[in-house]
């Protein structure tokens, strides 16, 4: 039988790659996203994979999802917390709304994508969780106090878990992209792309989503069983921990 995997953010950028890629392995896959409807209807109607719509920061609204998903395909195998939002400004600027709509996105939201999979994950004694961290995690970024906070948390995270789950069966690992061809990325200003950030990766290019997706592909796999609380960099030599 197929194993289920759940993509949130799975609709748009990194996590389409993501969503397709898994499909194309062989797996059932569940796409979420947070509201973008359009762009939501349009992947399904490529790809076949269904779509469910919850904002990850709400816990409620991620079980009751979840649940939905579990009865739809069957108990979820792999889990990609994947959805995030950067909202950039200097210390000094950044407002405590920008703060917290960062971190209950990007840091609560993996917990309350992971948590509710997580004790089916045990009682069966198989799964994988991958979360999409960043580079920006590794060596934090000028406007991006609350973006790194959240991106180096995953890495707690993910070392955490792989401690707890891996007598169950269970992997936790974590990839960090650097720059890739995304909205999220083509929102910054082309100049500050062009002038800035492209010249500080020897690559010379930004990375594109479905070379994050082949690191999340072989993560999941079974080649992938004794590797845990693991980060993959994918990032065109930008930056070496
Ligand atoms: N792009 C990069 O260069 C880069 C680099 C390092 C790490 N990352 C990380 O990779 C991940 C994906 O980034 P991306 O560039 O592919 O982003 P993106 O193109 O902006 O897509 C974001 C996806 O996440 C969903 N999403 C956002 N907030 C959500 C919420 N509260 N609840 C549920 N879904 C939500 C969006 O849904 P809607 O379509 O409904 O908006 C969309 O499907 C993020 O965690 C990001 O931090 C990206």
């Amino acid at each position: 039988m197929a194993r289920v995997a759940l993509v949130t953010g799975g609709s748009r950028g990194i996590g389409e790659a993501i969503s397709k890629r898994l499909k194309a392995d062989g797996y059932e896959v569940a796409a979420t996203y947070a509201g973008n409807d359009e762009a939501a209807a349009a992947f399904t109607k490529e790809t076949g994979i269904k779509t469910y719509k919850w904002n990850v920061a709400d816990y409620d609204a991620s079980k009751a999802g979840i649940e939905q998903v579990e009865a739809d395909l069957g108990p979820i195998d792999v889990v990609v917390a994947n959805a995030g939002i950067t909202r950039d400004a200097p210390f000094h600027k950044m407002t405590p709304q920008q703060w917290k709509e960062v971190i209950d996105t990007n840091l609560t939201g993996v917990f309350n994508t992971v948590h509710p999979v997580w004790p089916g994950m045990r009682g069966r004694k198989f799964g994988r969780v991958i979360v999409i961290s960043s580079i920006n995690g590794q060596k934090g970024q000028f406007a991006q106090v609350n973006y790194a906070a959240t991106k180096a948390g995953d890495l707690g995270i993910i070392k955490s878990l792989a401690q707890e789950g891996a007598r169950a069966g269970i992997t936790a690992n974590a990839v960090c992209p650097g720059y890739i061809g995304t909205e999220m990325v083509r929102a910054i200003p082309e100049k500050v792309l062009n002038e800035v950030i492209i010249p500080q990766i020897p690559a010379g290019r930004l990375g594109e989503p479905e070379e994050i997706a082949r690191c999340v592909a072989f993560l999941a796999s079974d080649d992938a069983g004794f590797i845990n609380g693991s980060t993959i960099s994918a990032n065109g030599a930008q930056f070496f921990v």
